[in-house]
């Protein structure tokens, strides 16, 4: 560990990441690669939304409408998976990242309207989708319904597992000299006196505290909870509730699927993917609920839809069911960057990197890549629609 110890006690780091989920891994990952001392604070790692997560990496198959700027960043993340995974060091190589093609299905006429539109937005930029009969589609994947309405085919759209991912960087972060404290992040210490001094590190729920000379907040919807310099997070972000199903498909019926394989039915998106350990991961919902554990008819809805587009699926051992919060956000994109003050000057010390909502996984090589050039000193353009105090920085400016 290269973390110095500083004359007042506390641990001093060039960079503190709050947060270990699968982007505050990444990012410490890509700053310990850049000769930087860092730690990463966290009660659980890897325990909250990366831990539910299926990690598709859909750039393409999650496109939604006036999203024109989070998908140029999803484009760009997805290209930086291979070369990231490539970073790793030996013996932590094992991320479960496939390359396998994905199936886009749609049940009744309705789901076939909706991703036919769906469709032709895709070819607006440019993605390339491909349709197929459902004759076409049940001969790569002869388990599907035959009473589907329509399929496509999604080359560019792979996945990784995103638990053994995190695993992978803790073990790479600490080959490098990274550190691991396992706590809760509180406030934010500043240096003292003045309204524009610097942020100087983090204090924990311990009663210690981690000096550093930058601070990056990836801990999710608990970065609303940091209050001061962060406060205007606090309305940014919103938990939205997923539920997530692990099943275990019998000997009898491998490979279930070896395609991922994502379907609107009767209206519901669902997706079925499956893992090269022979079990297969169907999720997810998207609930605005409060509701922090599994709910009852979010199992029913997944069993349901995903029964529908394969049949086989009601043969399965169900063996994990899972509900966590997404960290989202208005226009559904991150908040990332440096945190600027009320006056919109730059805050010296604190990055935010939080709001992620159904893209953390995909997203996180290139949020670790841009914090890194942030903490590098740099401006990068591609963060000009991502700021963490937009939504505030908005309304202040709102005449009066
Ligand atoms: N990215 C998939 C989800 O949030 O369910």
């Amino acid at each position: 560990m290269h973390a110095a110890s500083h004359p007042n006690g506390e641990p001093r780091a060039d960079v503190a990441v709050v947060g270990g989920g699968i982007v505050g891994l990444m990012i410490a990952w890509e700053l310990v690669r850049s000769d930087r001392t860092v730690r990463v604070i966290d009660p659980d790692p890897a325990g909250g939304a990366s831990y539910a997560a299926a990690g598709m990496l859909a750039a393409v198959s999650e496109l939604h409408y006036q999203e024109d700027a989070l998908l140029a960043l999803m484009l760009e993340s997805a290209q930086l998976w291979p070369g990231l995974l490539d970073s790793l060091p030996e013996g932590t190589r094992d991320t479960g990242y496939r390359t396998a093609q994905t199936l886009v299905l749609g049940l009744d006429a309705a789901d076939k309207r909706a991703l036919t539109d769906l469709r032709a937005a895709q070819a607006r930029h440019g993605l390339e989708v491909e349709p197929l009969s459902v004759r076409e589609a049940r001969r790569i994947e002869p388990m599907l319904s035959p009473s589907l309405s329509c399929a496509f085919h999604v080359a560019a759209d792979h996945q990784v597992d995103p638990r053994r991912v995190c695993r992978q960087l803790i073990a790479a972060i600490g080959s490098r000299g990274g550190s691991l404290v396992r706590a809760s992040a509180v406030a934010l210490l500043r240096a003292e006196p003045g309204e524009n001094a610097r942020v100087t590190g983090v204090a924990l729920d311990d009663g210690s505290g981690v000096l550093a000379g930058e601070v990056i907040v990836a801990n999710g919807l608990g970065a609303s909870g940091l209050g001061g310099l962060l406060a205007p997070l606090e309305s940014a972000l919103r938990p939205v509730h997923g539920d997530i199903l692990r099943l275990r498909v019998p000997d009898r019926l491998r490979p279930l699927l070896t395609a991922t394989v994502r379907g609107v039915v009767r209206g519901h998106p669902v997706y079925l993917v499956p893992r090269d350990d022979g079990t297969l991961v169907v999720g997810a919902t998207s609930r605005e609920d409060g509701l922090s554990g599994v709910a009852a008819g979010g199992v029913y809805q997944l069993l349901r839809d995903a029964q529908a587009l394969a049949p086989a699926v009601a043969e399965l051992e169900l063996v994990e069911v899972t509900a966590r919060a997404r960290p989202g956000t208005r226009d559904n994109a991150p908040l990332l960057g440096r945190m600027r003050d009320t006056d919109g000057e730059s805050i010296a010390g604190l990055v935010v990197a939080t709001g992620f909502y159904r893209h953390g996984v995909l997203l996180s090589p290139v949020a670790a890549d841009l914090c890194r050039r942030v903490v590098d000193g740099e401006s990068p353009s591609s963060l000009d629609a991502f700021h963490p105090d937009r939504f505030s920085q908005a309304k202040s400016k709102e005449p009066v």
